[in-house]
């Protein structure tokens, strides 16, 4: 036997270290790709505790991984959608997905597409696939959509009943002209016909409003001068104990609107704001710049600039579910008699209307802020 010929015993060793190289470069590769997936790929024990995470976690979650891992995967679930987690199904049993939220490190929730599985020792593992854009354009697709159906509506019908009205308040109004003095209950009557007939008229212009169905006059000015001009009504209307003021970054540009319609919308979010906050407080208008690129903005804004005009208080905020019903025409949360849900409706209208958008944050017991934006000119 030549002796440069390897002995068995080093063959054996030549053997582990090709394995061992070959398993490092599976490993690698493993984790190379684990490493690059946008998907979170997780890991969790028998119990729910979190084994492993890629790198994903910490890009979408904003949890640093090493502090993550150890913890029970609940906790990370939105305090809302806990009660619909079902968890892990058992081993055995067919895959299971579900849209879920999750928190994120600075509050906000995501949605994720949970795709779970469990192995035969127990071991969990989940998939969680970023949907939150999907979602929020399926919401705001919906959204859209059914304010438009509600808006065709309460426009068509507002237009045949204010016709209607034209009839009665005019044939009242011959009436009371031709009425004998010597009756003057007819008369009364005759006033009070009228006037109701007036109030319901100017409550269809506001269902034509958010109808879209108004004529507007478009003009060239800037939000704050269009505040100045009703600041003392917007004081008379909020009430002595509140304090209005206007935050104003000097470099806000001009806006192509109409300022009697755009001053109704400033109107009406001063008047909830006052409500919100039970007549003390302050509401704040601030005006900005907003520029936006060419993948567009918040809403559904075009692309360039815009001003930006929010009215914020600090009421008692609104609860999440009323919030996504807000500017729903006839949606209100006040007392019979004291709402009519129109306010915003007619707001919404109104700023789309103008080629704005409009959109709120609030949270509950700390205030409001509502939120114009209109493409500047
Ligand atoms: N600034 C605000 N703070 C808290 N809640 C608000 C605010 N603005 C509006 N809301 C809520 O939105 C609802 C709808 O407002 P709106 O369309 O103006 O109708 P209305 O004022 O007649 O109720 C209100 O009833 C209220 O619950
Ligand atoms: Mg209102």
């Amino acid at each position: 036997m030549p002796d440069d010929l390897p002995t068995s015993d080093e063959l054996h060793t030549q053997v582990q270290h090709r394995l061992i190289e070959e398993l490092e470069t599976t490993e690698s590769l493993h984790r190379d790709l684990l490493d690059s997936i946008p998907e979170v790929v997780m890991r969790c024990d028998e119990e729910g505790r979190i084994a492993y995470l890629n790198p994903a976690w910490e890009s979408l979650l904003g949890f640093p991984r090493a502090e993550s891992i150890g913890s029970v995967l609940t906790d990370y679930i939105a305090e809302k959608d806990r009660a619909r987690w079902i968890g892990f199904p058992e081993a055995g049993s067919p895959d299971q997905t579900s849209h879920i939220r999750f928190k994120r490190q600075d509050g906000s929730v995501r949605w994720f597409l949970a795709g779970l599985r469990r192995s035969p020792d127990g071991n969990c593992f989940g998939l969680l696939q970023d949907i939150n854009e999907q979602v929020e354009l399926a919401q705001q697709l919906r959204q859209a959509q059914k304010m438009e159906a509600i808006g065709r509506l309460a426009g068509g019908v507002a237009h045949d009943f204010n016709n209607l009205l034209t009839v009665i308040i005019g044939g009242a109004e011959t009436a009371l002209q031709s009425a004998p003095d010597s009756d003057p209950g007819l008369q009364d009557d005759l006033k009070l016909v009228i006037e109701a007939g007036e109030r319901a008229s100017k409550l269809t212009r506001e269902l034509l409003a958010f109808g879209r169905r108004q004529v507007m006059q478009f003009q060239v000015v800037r939000l704050r001068d269009l505040i100045e001009e009703i600041k003392s009504i917007l004081q008379h209307m909020a009430g002595e104990h509140i304090v209005i003021e206007l935050e104003d970054r000097c470099a806000v540009g001009e806006v192509s609107v109409d300022p009697d319609k755009m001053q109704q919308v400033i109107t009406n979010l001063v008047v909830n704001a006052r409500d919100a906050m039970d007549g003390h407080g302050r509401i704040l208008f601030s005006l900005s710049d907003l520029e936006l690129g060419n993948e567009g903005g918040p809403l559904e804004l075009s692309a360039g600039s815009h001003v930006v005009l929010s009215v914020s208080d600090h009421g008692k905020g609104i609860e999440d579910g009323d919030l996504e019903k807000i500017f729903e025409p006839f949606f209100t949360t006040k007392e019979e008699g004291k709402g009519t849900g129109l306010g915003l409706a007619t707001c919404h209208g109104i700023v789309s209307q103008n080629r704005g958008a409009m959109d709120v944050t609030s949270t509950l017991g700390v205030g409001t802020t509502f939120r114009v934006y209109l493409p500047a000119v």
